[in-house]
């Protein structure tokens, strides 16, 4: 590993970001490499000479996707495309981050990694392509299956921003409605960036799910939130997902099973005590 020449696309992203400050690889913005744009993959990216790709690059926007699907397919699964073609030229290991709603509306237990996806939006449908693609096309690879992502900042038009996700809209919108009929994993974009090293370091290859430990739904860590942070009240009403009337359907339940990390020596924390670290850092930060 230590002299692996690792780099991260999308390292202006939220996940990204998480890369960057771990000083974890050699971040790339999509101005520097676009996964879409043939010149940048085929050309521009070899000359960083990688050994690891970590592809953090993606449109994540959920309903976003669900109305632009050219554009989500573009970069989801086609940019994907690329750069599993040029990693199994240049014999490149290629790090992949997917998601939970690859999967549908029929579970009810923890979700291994042996089980069989079934989109129910189009962010969901683009995501599982590229899986089958890289599970297709490669055998140096490893997929990263995570759930509902959440850091501190992001970077758009080289501006740090705060991250688009429910925990810092929960902090910074005094929010006092939450759904309560989802759930998933609650996931700080610390244990992506730390359990993928460990998974690089044991030379892993394949499917992993990585997620902080416990399920949630947005409700509890809504009302977690307001009972732990001083900016938000204290009160929190649960609502069901349709009456947001959002233009993507949502898994009800796409709880990712840790189990195989746990086989491999990999222990997570638990999504409380990791939100609780976060908040405590986002605490000392607004006091600066
Ligand atoms: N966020 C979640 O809750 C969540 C949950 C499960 C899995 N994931 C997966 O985790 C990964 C990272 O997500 P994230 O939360 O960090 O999302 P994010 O903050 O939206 O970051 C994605 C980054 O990819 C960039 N990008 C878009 N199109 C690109 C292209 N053609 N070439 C290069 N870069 C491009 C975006 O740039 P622009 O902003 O300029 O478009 C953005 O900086 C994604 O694969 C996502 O599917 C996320």
């Amino acid at each position: 590993m230590e002299n692996k020449n690792i780099i991260v696309l999308g390292g202006d992203g939220q996940l990204g970001s998480a890369f960057r400050f771990a000083d974890f690889g050699y971040t790339v913005n999509r101005d520097s490499v676009s996964i879409v744009n043939y010149n940048d993959v085929f050309e521009r990216l070899p000359e960083f000479k990688p050994d690891i790709i970590i592809n953090c690059a993606a449109m994540t926007d959920v309903d976003y996707c669900e109305e632009h699907r050219e554009e989500a397919e573009a970069v989801n699964y086609h940019g994907v495309r690329n750069l599993v073609n040029l990693c199994k030229e240049n014999d490149i290991k290629l790090v992949h981050i997917s998601t939970d709603y690859v999967f549908d509306n029929k579970h009810d237990m923890p979700i291994s990694e042996t089980l069989l996806f079934n989109p129910i939006n189009w962010y969901g449908h683009t995501k599982a392509k590229a899986e089958e693609y890289i599970i297709s096309n490669l055998s140096n690879y490893l997929i990263i299956r995570t759930s509902w992502l959440y850091g501190h900042s992001r970077v758009v038009n080289g501006i740090a921003e705060p991250a688009r996700n429910m925990v810092n809209f929960f902090i910074n919108s005094a929010c006092d409605k939450a759904v309560v009929d989802q759930i998933s994993r609650l996931t700080n974009v610390k244990t992506v960036v730390d359990i993928t090293k460990k998974l690089l370091e044991m030379e892993e290859t394949g499917i992993f799910n990585v997620a902080d430990g416990g399920s949630t739904t947005p409700f509890e860590v809504a009302e977690y939130i307001s009972s732990n942070h001083f900016q938000v009240s204290n009160w929190v009403e649960p609502i069901l997902s349709r009456s947001l009337h959002r233009k993507a359907a949502r898994p009800k339940y796409s709880v990712l099973s840790t189990a195989k990390l746990v086989n491999h020596g990999i222990i997570v924390k638990s999504w409380m005590d990791n939100l609780k670290g976060y908040l405590n850092e986002y605490t000392a930060a607004s006091r600066v």
